[in-house]
């Protein structure tokens, strides 16, 4: 039988390594190899707001979750923390910028087909962040890797996250989805999860109710 842990990783190689060939979402895909070193050793370890976990299963690593409590300023902060690598930063910003206007451009309107309509309560206001500095949890990008999905590792880590965010008294967590990750949807979903399909097509997917209760329990 196999057997899950989930860890908060404290190892900079292993986040590395994991950042440099694993890491699909932007921003983060886009940073230099400098930026990721920096990211790995002075964020990801020793920065406490910020929460690096990884899933193995019989030792065998199968997924990660990044997420913090730095808002969604994150990569502002990131940069004045580390003005060395501003410059970069800096231009990976205006590479996504000059991205997302090629990609809304060519998008035609686009709905989710393959989630039943119930499951995505529709707001009519664009996507929002709930939280600043310090005030809620963001989970800026969970992977599970292909021969590991399927099994419920996402919702295990999306779950770890909360609870560590509860551990640090944080009484709300976030995260955006992209409007066709269904994968994405449904592992929040069974994480217990609430999402929403925002005026703009993005996905925001939210757990006030559960963090709040974990708070209420813990203290
Ligand atoms: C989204 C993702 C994290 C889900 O992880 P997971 O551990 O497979 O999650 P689950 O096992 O709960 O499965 C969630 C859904 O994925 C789909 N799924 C199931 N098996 C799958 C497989 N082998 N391959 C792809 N998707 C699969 C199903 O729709 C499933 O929902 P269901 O169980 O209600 O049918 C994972 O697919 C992934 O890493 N994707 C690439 C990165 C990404 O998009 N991350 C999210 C951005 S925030």
């Amino acid at each position: 039988m196999s057997s899950m842990q989930i860890l908060r990783c404290q190892d900079v190689e292993k986040i590395f390594r994991i950042l440099e060939y694993d890491y699909t979402d932007p921003p983060v895909k886009s940073f230099t190899r400098n930026t990721k070193k920096t990211l790995a050793s002075s964020w990801c370890v020793k920065n406490p707001n910020v929460c690096f976990l990884l899933a193995e299963i019989d030792g065998k690593e199968a997924g990660f979750l990044f997420g913090h409590i730095l808002g969604p300023r994150i990569w502002r902060i990131f940069a004045s923390d580390n003005p060395r690598h501003a410059v970069s930063l800096a231009l990976v910003w205006a590479l996504q910028r000059i991205n997302r206007f090629i990609t809304v451009w060519r998008k035609p309107v686009a709905t989710v087909r393959t989630l039943p309509k119930n499951e995505l309560v529709r707001l009519n206001r664009p996507f929002p962040w709930g939280s600043t500095w310090g005030n809620g949890g963001i989970i800026e990008f969970v992977m599970v890797y292909p021969e590991f999905r399927g099994c419920s590792i996402a919702p295990v880590l999306i779950e770890a996250f909360e609870s560590e965010m509860v551990r640090m008294g944080v009484p709300y967590v976030e995260a955006h989805v992209s409007e066709h990750n269904t994968a994405s949807i449904r592992a929040f979903h069974k994480a217990g999860w609430a999402t929403y399909r925002m005026k703009d097509g993005d996905i925001w997917a939210s757990s006030p109710d559960q963090v709040k209760r974990g708070v209420e329990d813990h203290g």
